[in-house]
């Protein structure tokens, strides 16, 4: 409703998370080139965990993008993850196209191991990829443990992204997923992004969403800076701030968002409760992605000015 007032072409600030919009910080760099070359280098188990609303599933979003790009990988994408595990398994194979109507566990598991071990024989790419993956019970996570050992004496049949929240942490490193936990061939961590990734986050959005020569009149750097203090640097609340600040500047007939527009929207969303989590030390594997990081960066480089093509916006599944 306020885009032609800001002369925006598309809203800058929608939650949907969408590839297009990514804004490449280190660690989102580093987090999508582990799950990009950890599928593509048949490394087998990757894991990704970040606080709520920091782009787990925005980088999942880009990684299926790239897997689409090439013919040879087959993928499942759960991200309901409250499941038993024969539902579970049924969701996979169900996702690959295979049949699972009338099938008990072991069958599923032959049917799958078949599935894989033909695809292998064809040098294929199979990727099991779970978002929201802190829900996954004890049980889940111990039949994840049983897919990891699907392998030939030379490669691992089925490649396995699991991404949460940093309760899925906490569950790999209990006593009786140490098992699992020993299989993890590439880890990352996403997290808040700094008062000068806030900022530049900000502009691109808005960039994207056509503001390049307004950017400046539109949030000048106090309504940056309380931004930042707001939300903490946290993706999805920079993103509601924003969009309410918009609103509410475009109500008022004011063509800049002002700092005080800001601290409005934030006692109406009542921000001043929410703290921010506790520090986390740096658990980044240190990982040779730069080669998969640069070809990434690339990549997104070219899709700069580009928007998402809109079939493969609808073919998104979540
Ligand atoms: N690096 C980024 N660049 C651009 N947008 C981002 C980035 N990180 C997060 N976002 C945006 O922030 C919002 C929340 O992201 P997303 O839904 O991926 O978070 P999440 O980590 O999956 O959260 P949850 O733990 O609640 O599932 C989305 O609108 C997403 O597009
Ligand atoms: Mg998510």
């Amino acid at each position: 409703m306020y885009k032609a007032f800001f002369n925006l072409t598309r809203n800058p600030f929608e939650l949907t998370p969408d590839p297009s919009f990514l804004f490449p910080t280190k660690r989102h760099n580093e987090a999508l080139a582990a799950l990009y070359y950890g599928v593509r280098r048949h490394k087998g188990f990757v894991v990704v965990t970040g606080e709520v609303g920091t782009g787990k599933t925005l980088l999942l979003r880009c990684l299926l993008q790239l897997l689409k790009q090439s013919k040879d990988v087959a993928y499942a994408y759960i991200f309901n993850s409250l499941l038993s595990p024969t539902e579970f398994l049924q969701y996979i194979l169900a996702d690959f196209g295979l049949p699972v109507s009338g099938k008990n566990k072991s069958e599923l598991l032959f049917d799958l191991s078949q599935f894989l071990i033909a695809r292998g024989s064809k040098k294929l790419t199979t990727v099991l990829i779970v978002d929201e993956a802190h829900h996954l019970s004890t049980e889940i996570l111990e039949e994840v443990r049983l897919l990891t050992n699907l392998e030939t004496a030379e490669d691992k049949l089925l490649q396995i992204a699991l991404v949460g929240q940093p309760e899925l942490d906490e569950k790999l490193d209990s006593v009786g997923l140490r098992q699992l936990k020993q299989r993890i061939a590439l880890r990352a961590r996403l997290d808040s992004l700094d008062e000068i990734e806030t900022k530049g986050y900000i502009e691109r959005r808005l960039r994207i969403a056509g503001a390049s020569s307004e950017m400046n009149t539109l949030f000048s750097s106090q309504t940056l800076a309380a931004i930042y203090h707001h939300s903490r640097g946290f993706p999805r609340l920079i993103n509601t701030i924003c969009e309410n600040a918009l609103i509410s500047a475009y109500a008022r007939e004011s063509r800049t968002v002002t700092p005080d527009i800001i601290e409005d929207v934030a006692k109406e969303l009542r921000l001043d409760v929410v703290h921010s989590p506790e520090t986390e030390t740096d658990g980044h594997n240190e990982i040779d992605v730069q080669r998969a990081i640069s070809a990434l960066l690339d990549l997104y480089s070219a899709s700069e000015s580009d928007a998402m093509p809109p079939e493969a916006r609808s073919s998104e599944r979540k």
